[in-house]
């Protein structure tokens, strides 16, 4: 078994088809975030599934206006709940990307991972996804109905792709590879 040829394949789709994804599909994608690992297991990772065309407007309106999302049957928002550690940070007052927060910093990390379980499972599937993150927190909160106490980490688009892009470019090895010991 390998994974590679999920993470080779993988692109950020934003045409799709007009064919639906089901609830299974989707419960599957968000079991590969469930299952994620997280600094002291905090899990701080929540999650909104909205399929409603009303809903998504307000969601696009407030990131950036892409219009193509609306082309997904699914949008996933990925949320990082602080309140996953109160025991040790208390909910700071700038509680967006700019609060310099410990606990934003450690919450946000977190849910990365789960996105990026939840992309490359999708991708297992042969699904779709693209990771958009182009909002102002406030505003994106309130297209959710969501408090403060959530940090918006993406609003991840779900579908069956339209469109198969080249492969995007990427650092050479070289360029990524500060350090490595060769086995003696
Ligand atoms: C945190 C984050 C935010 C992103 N936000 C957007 C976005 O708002 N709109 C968009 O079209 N793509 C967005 N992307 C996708 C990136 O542009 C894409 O991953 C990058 O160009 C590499 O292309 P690839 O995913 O096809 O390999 C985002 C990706 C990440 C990880």
């Amino acid at each position: 078994m390998s994974i590679m040829k999920e993470i080779l394949e993988r692109r950020s789709v934003r045409q799709y088809l007009d064919k639906d994804v089901t609830d299974e599909q989707v419960m599957e994608i968000l079991e590969a975030g469930r299952l994620s690992l997280s600094g002291s297991n905090t899990q701080p990772w929540r999650f909104m599934v909205i399929r409603d065309k009303a809903k998504k407007e307000p969601i696009v309106r407030a990131d950036h206006e892409q219009e193509w999302m609306m082309q997904a049957p699914v949008f996933i928002a990925c949320l990082a709940d602080m309140k996953s550690r109160l025991d040790e940070y208390p909910i700071p007052e700038d509680t967006t990307e700019t609060g310099g927060s410990n606990v934003i910093k450690l919450v946000i990390r977190d849910t990365a991972i789960a996105v990026s379980f939840m992309v490359l499972q999708a991708q297992h599937m042969g699904l779709n996804t693209c990771w958009t993150g182009w909002y102002d927190q406030k505003a994106m909160r309130e297209a959710l109905g969501i408090s403060d106490e959530y940090y918006v980490s993406a609003i991840l688009t779900v579908g069956y792709g339209a469109e198969s892009p080249e492969q995007r470019p990427r650092h050479s090895m070289e360029e990524i590879l500060l350090q490595y010991d060769s086995e003696a």
